[in-house]
């Protein structure tokens, strides 16, 4: 199947979780590029989401990369229970992390694919010397905690930024963006650079099903 350039992650927080394994399927069926999962604490964000048992469950009926998205206020703590679990890469948030750069080399010494994440009132600058260490950048595009929630529009001009450190620092780095990507959102954030699109209630929460919807952004994102 031609996946086209844009690489789609789901989010399976808006999954209906008594279907899981089944959603999942569709979605890898419909060409997923990776299953994107939301780990909350309640402290870190005010919401509490799942933790590595899902990740364990999932590792055995999916053969796509998981992807964790760690918005949890101690994320070194958890890093060999989730790698344990089947993480096979980590999001973590540059907010919080005064140790920042060793939570990446933890990361990349258990030999996983890492990821920065900045949220929208976050500048892009603060990327400059850490580029070079991860495999993605994740600009948030809501502020993180929920699903479903209306897209920032002032987040664009920071995409458009980091694309530019990442064509002049590392250019194998993939720019990723999460939350409020829709089929009117896809193609804006595609036009300032991102290639890989997180998304959840807009694959998972649509009535038409997880590969219409699928099917649907990704023409939109292409
Ligand atoms: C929000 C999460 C997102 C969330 C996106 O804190 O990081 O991954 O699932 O949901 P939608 O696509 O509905 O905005
Ligand atoms: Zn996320």
């Amino acid at each position: 199947m031609d996946k086209g350039i844009v690489k789609l992650a789901p989010s399976i927080l808006s999954a209906d979780f008594a279907y899981l394994g089944k959603q999942v399927g569709e979605a890898e069926e419909a060409g997923a590029d990776r299953i994107h999962v939301d780990v909350m604490d309640g402290h870190f964000v005010p919401n509490i989401s799942i933790g590595a048992p899902i990740v364990q469950s999932l590792r055995k009926v999916t053969r796509l990369p998981l992807e964790t998205h760690l918005m949890i206020s101690d994320p070194d703590f958890f890093l060999d229970e989730f790698t344990e679990a089947g993480s096979g890469s980590f999001l973590v948030h540059w907010e919080g992390n005064n140790n920042l750069h060793r939570t990446v080399q933890r990361i990349k010494a258990l030999g996983k694919r890492v990821g920065v994440v900045i949220n929208p009132a976050t500048p892009a600058a603060v990327l400059e010397e850490i580029l070079q260490d991860v495999d993605q950048v994740l600009v948030m595009t809501v502020n993180p905690g929920f699903g479903h929630q209306r897209f920032i529009h002032t987040t664009l001009p920071k995409i458009r930024r980091v694309r530019q450190m990442i064509d002049e620092i590392k250019r194998d780095c993939d720019l990723e963006v999460d939350g409020g990507i829709d089929v009117t959102t896809a193609p804006l954030v595609v036009d300032a650079g991102a290639n890989v699109l997180v998304a959840g209630s807009a694959i998972f929460g649509e009535g038409e099903g997880v590969i219409a919807a699928m099917n649907r952004l990704r023409a939109a994102a292409n």
